[in-house]
């Protein structure tokens, strides 16, 4: 049995397209500027830019050059909590702010647009999760990430694409039925890998779920000797092309240790600004969204990822303004499952 979840996306987000179009046009000598007062206020306020891969290039860049992070959504949450910083600025989606709020209570955490949400957590609301969890008690919950403060907070474990398996690994080896939530691609990933007992919720990642396997197929056509990297989030028929399966991290891992020059990606293309970096010498092409005749609303870049700017992150420094706030009983228990997923990844690591 699984869990159905309905929402009609066309009508709640704007596509990247509208985004990008409602950002003030800058000359390069303004960008300068913005840049160095951002670079100037993160010393003064001892405060920290943490980023995600899925961000503009230009916020990835601020963040490597002022000491901050570039990262998948495991390590932004390690390294919000060891930086000395007391102000941790997160370029990313809501579920990451909340993150570095649950593991930071101490720290102030803000977000350049808080609107900034993910198809993952608005598909898995905590009213309609909560239930279901109750109405099966004898599995362990684990949740993916992506997922409001709530949800984690009813949660066993936390997970991200980067542990996932490691986990569900380890919870089937002891004997553990599991309530999986709420990406079902990644779910049904899983499954396939470990055989673990899983109960799936059906929500998806609006971005991934529009690649698509024929069109894929007509492309590595084309390329007979590029690899294929492919996202977990992305549909199981995409999934099962890739020549590697795995979080951001691992996906540019993989470009730059394997000896192949030509790599097709089944992600947010922004992430091909880090591969780019670390593997100069590689060509990489975006996976597609549609076969013929097909449109997307996302192509490879999520909307909410898109509404991360500099302005926004001047805006946080100069006003203080959108910062994450988490109530305090639900912080506590998100914070044990979120915790076990850090300690797991440490004694894993050892
Ligand atoms: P990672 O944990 O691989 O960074 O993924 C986060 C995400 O939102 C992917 O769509
Ligand atoms: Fe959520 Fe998908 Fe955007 Fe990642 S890419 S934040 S999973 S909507």
């Amino acid at each position: 049995m699984s869990k159905q979840v309905t929402i009609n996306w066309s009508e709640s987000v704007p596509s990247t397209d509208e985004i990008e179009r409602s950002k003030p046009t800058i000359s390069s000598a303004q960008q300068d500027q913005l840049i160095a007062r951002i670079k100037h206020l993160l010393i003064e306020q001892n405060a920290v830019l943490v980023a995600h891969y899925y961000t503009d290039p230009i916020l990835q860049q601020l963040a490597d050059e002022t000491g901050g992070c570039v990262s998948d959504s495991l390590e932004m949450a390690r390294f919000g909590k060891a930086s000395p910083a007391n102000k941790i600025i997160v370029a990313g989606v809501r579920f990451m702010g909340e993150t570095a709020k649950i593991l930071s209570p101490e720290k102030s955490v803000y977000m350049p647009n808080l609107e900034a949400t993910c198809s993952l957590d608005l598909g898995c609301a905590a009213e309609d999760f909560i239930p279901f969890c109750d109405a099966h008690p004898d599995h362990t919950v684990v949740v993916y990430a992506n997922t409001s403060a709530k949800v984690k907070a009813r949660a066993d474990w936390v997970v991200t694409s980067g542990i996932a398996t490691k986990v569900i690994e380890h919870l089937a080896s002891e004997g553990k039925k599991i309530l999986w939530a709420p990406d079902r691609h990644l779910g049904k990933y899983i499954q396939s890998i470990t055989n673990a007992d899983m109960l799936l919720w059906q929500a998806s990642c609006i971005v991934h779920d529009e690649f698509r396997a024929d069109a894929l197929l007509t492309l590595k056509e084309k390329h007979p000797d590029a690899k294929v990297l492919v996202h977990p989030e992305s549909p199981y028929t995409v999934v099962e092309m890739a020549d590697v399966v795995g979080s951001t991290t691992q996906l540019i891992s993989a470009v730059q240790n394997m000896p192949e020059k030509t790599f097709i990606v089944a992600t947010d293309n922004r992430i091909f600004y880090k591969m780019q970096q670390s593997a100069p010498d590689k060509i990489l092409i975006e996976a597609p969204t549609g076969g013929a005749g097909a449109t997307c609303t996302m192509c490879a870049h999520c909307s909410w990822m898109a509404m991360n700017t500099l302005q926004g992150i001047l805006e946080v420094l100069e006003q203080g303004s959108n910062e994450v706030t988490v109530a305090e009983e639900v912080r506590l228990k998100a914070f044990e499952s979120t915790q076990r997923l850090l300690d797991f990844a440490a004694s894993i690591k050892k």
